[in-house]
């Protein structure tokens, strides 16, 4: 039996990522150490709280002690706890350096000086910059990097914070720097989720700028499939760039492709302000994480997107509560033309 500390496990990819590993190793224990912030939602894991190998632990990853008496018997860390969405990092950014940051590095004391056997860190594409749209290149494990947004920034910092206790302390680390996930259980707040549960609510879609603006997209059972290979087969040191099988598709594309789904009418789409330093295009280059452990996304972007888009029609009991309270105040202060 290992014994797997993961932080942040009540948040979006976390969940996911808790559910399908119990069902594939239910041998394993894990731990999840989640502060439970306005992403934190333990309706997520209902699945599995009342599985005798599962402890659900509320806590912050920047606390210490309590981070110090967790490790007692860990085998694996995988850390994904962090604030995770770029418009709230132009609002707050000194959050976003004290958990991404700060918490990060926290955890890696408390992980060195247990011997913990691997840690393994969730970072994001976002660390390499921007893509002008005409560009062909992809990001790869070799981009310089280049973040833009208070979230990318500390990402970055959190990569090279935990490459530095690798190369300084032989301390036993991965990276994957992944794309934008979606898919079960992400805050409504992101761009799919917000465009999905919004046509279900009749209300406007809010695209930003000219809506011309291109990510890669991984579906979030394909991320959950790449760290799970990282951790059994992963060369100790190393990052991979994780993506999915998207071909390149804008924001106002993705948006219209879900009121299709819905079958609903694009007057629902609104263009609204763009968002400062908006990156114009992330594209991914995972052929190292192909090549070297065989991973690959298992459907494409349309397939993918149906079943999300099924899935938010079928589970409006878990998003309409979060659109409700604190997200609505969020939200009118976000979106002041709607
Ligand atoms: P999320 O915002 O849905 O969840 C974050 C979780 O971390 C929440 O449960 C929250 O309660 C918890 N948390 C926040 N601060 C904490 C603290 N101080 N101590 C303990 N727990 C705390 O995020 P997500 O989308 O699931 O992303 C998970 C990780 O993956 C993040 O590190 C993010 O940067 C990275 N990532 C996400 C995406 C994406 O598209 N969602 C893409 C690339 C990388
Ligand atoms: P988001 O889901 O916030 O992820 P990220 O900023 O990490 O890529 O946004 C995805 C894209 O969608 C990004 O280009 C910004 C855009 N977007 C909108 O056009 N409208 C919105 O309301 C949101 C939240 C995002």
């Amino acid at each position: 039996m290992r014994k797997i500390l993961v932080t942040g496990g009540a948040g979006f990819i976390g969940s996911n990522f808790i559910i399908y590993w119990l069902k594939k190793y239910p041998g394993d224990f894990i731990v999840n150490l989640d502060k439970l912030t306005y992403a934190g939602n333990k309706d997520n894991l209902k699945e599995v709280e009342n599985n005798p190998n599962y402890r659900f632990v509320k806590g912050d990853i920047a606390d210490g002690k309590l981070v110090e008496s967790l490790m007692e018997g860990i085998d694996y860390v995988v850390h994904f706890a962090a604030e995770s969405h770029v418009d709230r990092s132009i609002i707050e950014p000194a959050l976003f350096i004290r958990t991404n940051v700060l918490g990060t590095q926290v955890l890696l004391e408390a992980a060195l000086k247990h011997k913990i056997k691997k840690f393994h860190y969730i970072s994001t594409d976002e660390v390499f910059g921007s893509l002008a749209l005409d560009q062909q290149d992809k990001f790869s494990e070799n981009t310089p990097y280049n973040p833009r947004s208070p979230y990318a920034a500390s990402k970055a910092a959190c990569d090279h914070l935990v490459r530095a206790y690798n190369y300084t302390y032989g301390f036993p680390i991965t990276i994957s720097n992944c794309s934008n996930n979606f898919g079960p259980f992400q805050h409504p707040e992101k761009l799919i989720p917000l465009a999905i549960t919004n046509i279900l609510e009749n209300k406007e879609v809010p695209v930003y700028g000219d809506g011309l603006n291109v990510r890669d997209w991984l579906f979030v059972e394909d991320h959950c499939r790449a760290i799970d290979l990282i951790l059994e087969s992963g060369k100790i040191g190393e990052t991979y760039c994780v993506g999915g099988l998207t071909e390149e598709i804008n924001n106002l594309q993705i948006v219209k492709k879900i009121i299709r789904i819905l079958k609903k009418d694009e007057s629902i789409i609104r263009m609204v302000k763009d968002r400062p330093g908006h990156d114009r295009k992330y594209a991914i280059d995972w052929s190292k994480i192909h090549q070297e452990l065989g991973w690959q996304p298992i459907n494409g972007f349309d397939v993918w997107l149906e079943k999300t888009v099924f899935w938010y029609k079928e589970n409006q009991w878990w998003w309409s509560k979060l659109k409700s309270g604190q997200f609505k105040k969020y939200y009118e202060e976000q979106y002041p033309d709607l």
